[in-house]
């Protein structure tokens, strides 16, 4: 599939390694930046991958920034995207039979090279089972009184 990649300059390195593994998996990545270690925004390079999910151009995205979270927090205000900050292979496995997470973002500050491989692999390759999850996610779209 093709997958956006976004990532701050603290995920830089990671976003390579990351590329190689997906591309090594048959997926096709368009890098969305920042390509260098030099300091950079993580909510431009979240948005940035983001767009390229909303617009079909992508099927997903993975963002990356130091803790995951503030590029995980940019993707998700934007309507649509449903973006998982994954640091263990089983909430990214459930964020997709769950959730249908369409994007996965990762700290690169939290999580070593090869369990990042991990978790890309596993959330990569695992499916949306729909049903009553499909029922409590049109809730969250349609901003759901409690
Ligand atoms: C950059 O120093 C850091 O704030 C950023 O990578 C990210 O962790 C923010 O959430």
């Amino acid at each position: 599939m093709k997958i956006a990649m976004g990532n701050d300059h603290t995920g830089y390195s990671l976003k390579l390694e990351i590329a190689d593994l997906a591309r090594s998996l048959g997926h096709e990545i368009i890098d969305v930046g920042t390509h260098s270690s030099v300091s950079a925004d993580y909510p431009v390079f979240g948005r940035l991958a983001a767009e390229k999910v909303l617009s079909g151009e992508c099927e997903r995205a993975i963002l990356i920034c130091g803790t995951g979270f503030g590029i995980s927090l940019a993707a998700n205000r934007m309507p649509g995207i449903r973006c998982a900050n994954c640091s263990d292979t089983y909430t990214a496995l459930l964020s997709r039979r769950h959730n249908n997470a369409n994007a996965l973002a990762l700290g690169a500050r939290v999580v070593g090279v090869e369990l990042a491989k991990m978790i890309v692999e596993v959330w990569l390759n695992a499916e949306f089972e729909g049903g009553r999850h499909t029922d409590r996610l049109k809730m969250i779209d349609e901003d759901m009184q409690v």
